[in-house]
Parts: C-alpha cells; structure tokens; sequence
C-alpha cells in the first residue's frame, strides 16, 4: 500500500432509507453521533459503518468513549444529535416493544460478565431462552449444550460462577450472549482482567464464532494484540472523534511505520502510531502535557483545541 493511501478510507454517512435489512446494507450505521454527559463532549460527529459478517473493532484510550459507543449500538443511550442504526432500525425511533424484538437479535458480552452467581453455567445460558422463547425444556436444554459446546464448557454443565476460572466465566457468558442465536455479537474490552494466555483464548474464540456462525462482531478494547488478532476491521476514537476507519493491515502498517521516517506522517497518524505501539513519547503524550499545563495555569479545563494555548504553553517546554 502507498503512504498516502494510509487512513484514506473514512467513513461517510449512507443516506440509504430502507427499513429492512438487506446482505449489503450495514448491519450497524452510526451517522454524526454526538452524545454529551454535561457539559463534556464525549461523541463529537463520530461516523461508523459495520458490515455483514465482519469483526470491527473499536479502539481507543481509556475514558476516550468506547463504552458510550457501543451502548449506543445497542439502544441503552441515545445520542444528543445523529442517528444510531443497527440491522436498519433507528434506535432512537423505536418503542419499548420495537426496541425488545431488536435486542433479541444481538448478544453483549460485557466487561464485567454478570453471571448469576446462585444459578450453575447451564442455567445461566438457558435465561435468555425461558426468558424469550415459548421452547420446551427438552429443547432448551439442547439448545444449552450446543451453546456450551461452542464455547468449550459443555462439561462444566453443572457447576457454579465460583467454582469456574476468570477465562471460563467469559465463555459462560458468552455461551448465554449466543443463546437466542444472535445476528451480531458485542463485546467490550472481552480480554480485560485476563491474563495473556486467557486473553489469547478468547480472543481465539472471538474468531471461531465469527467464522463458524457467520455474526457481524463489534469489539472494544483498548488492548492491542487482542485488537489486532480479532479485527477485520478497526475504528479509532480520539477526543470524540473517529479520527481512522480502515482494515487491519492499513493500521499495522502505521503501527510498524519506522521511527527514521515519522515526519513522513501527519500528526493525526502519529497519533494512531503512537496509540497502537504503546509509545510512552508521542502526540498523545504531547497533548496531555499542554493540557494539563494550561489548565494549571488557567484553573480550568481547555476548550476543544489546545492549540491555540500554543505559544505560552511550548515555550515553556524543552525542545
Ligand atoms: N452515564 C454517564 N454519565 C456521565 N459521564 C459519563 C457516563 N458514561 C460515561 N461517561 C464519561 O464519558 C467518558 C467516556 O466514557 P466511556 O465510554 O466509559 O470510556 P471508555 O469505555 O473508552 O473507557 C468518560 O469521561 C466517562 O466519565
Ligand atoms: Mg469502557
């Protein structure tokens, strides 16, 4: 790929207007999302499109509102302005019924798991379905075990949350996130708290089920090597804004991008460079100082751009 090429691809806004979800329509569309919690601007103008069958992942540093995001997705926020869509239906627009019938088209896995700590894997994965479905419980119980085999514990049937591992009450709640056979899946920060080779486990997992089911999965993460080994796709949010949308090979070039060559890059993809290899020196680390900086001198918090503190702020710093 040729450097000028590099984060090229951002995302428009579709103006397609169908209700029904068809093989080429995005299954999520995020159209100027901007979501504000007082008078802090979390989403300024973010613009996203997830496709059929892939694996996006949303990346970011922590705070930077890849929760807020994601809770969008699924209808649990509404933006202050824009539109949220997901498999054709505008979030927003939808009823308490409308928005149920959705949510039984995708599964969450959250940061947490929230397992029932009373009830054993199994039950826990049969919820959903006694909860939503009319099924037998023959039936049910197939549907469990098929689920748990999906996820490797079929054996582990039986037993409580607390007699499982930190990387298996992942798979049990993944496990019941499947259980109505969902058309995408959400996980956010899937690896947090796990240790690496239990990380790479699920991750591992993360890939099966988007092959073997053919879900359309959105990630959070602000993990890189999870983010890399599960993406199609990523998505990088930076103060509020998408700042690249592009393919995995398209960010692993900026992130192996040769020191002796940074000045061929432009600060935006400095930025992403230094996000993606953990650099402890960089425009993050830059703009961090600045701010805090003014803000100590100002005694309050920046507008939107720190550089206009340009002058007094540099030149106080070393070169
Ligand atoms: N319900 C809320 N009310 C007020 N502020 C919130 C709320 N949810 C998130 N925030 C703020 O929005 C910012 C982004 O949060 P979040 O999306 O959780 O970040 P991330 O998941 O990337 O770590 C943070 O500054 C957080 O404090
Ligand atoms: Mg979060």
């Amino acid at each position: 790929m040729q450097y000028q090429e590099i984060g090229d691809a951002r995302t428009k806004c579709y103006s397609v207007r169908m209700s029904e979800q068809s093989p080429d329509q995005p299954v999520v569309e995020i159209c100027n999302l901007v979501k504000r919690f007082g008078d802090q601007t979390v989403l300024d103008g973010v613009n996203l499109q997830v496709m059929p069958g892939e694996t996006m992942v949303v990346m970011g540093g922590s705070g930077s509102g890849k929760s807020t995001i994601l809770r969008h997705m699924i209808g649990s926020l509404y933006p202050n302005s824009g539109e949220v869509k997901l498999l054709g239906h505008t979030l927003s627009e939808l009823n308490e019924d409308e928005l149920n019938e959705v949510r039984k088209k995708f599964g969450i896995l959250f940061q947490s798991g929230a397992l029932f700590n009373s009830m054993t894997v199994a039950e826990n994965v049969a919820l959903p379905l006694r909860e939503h479905t009319m099924l037998d419980h023959n039936i049910i119980d197939i549907q469990v075990k098929i689920k748990l085999e999906l996820v490797g514990l079929r054996e582990h049937a039986d037993k409580l949350p607390a007699q499982i591992s930190g990387g298996m009450k992942k798979r049990a709640a993944l496990a019941r996130a499947l259980a109505l056979d969902p058309q995408v899946l959400f996980y956010d920060e899937p690896s947090a708290g796990l240790d690496p080779v239990t990380s790479a486990e699920i991750d591992r997992l993360i890939i099966d089920l988007s092959k073997k089911l053919g879900v359309t999965s959105i990630v959070v993460t602000h993990e890189m090597d999870s983010a890399f080994a599960v993406a199609d796709r990523m998505a990088m949010l930076e103060r509020g804004k998408m700042i690249m949308v592009d393919d995995r090979d398209a960010f692993a070039e900026l992130r192996d991008w040769p020191q002796d060559r940074i000045q061929e890059l432009d600060d935006r993809q400095q930025t992403i460079r230094q996000f993606l290899r953990g650099d402890a020196e960089g425009p993050i680390t830059r703009r961090k100082a600045a701010t805090n900086y003014a803000e100590d001198l100002l005694g309050e918090p920046l507008p939107d751009d720190p550089t206009r503190f340009g002058p007094a702020v540099e030149s106080t710093r070393p070169t």
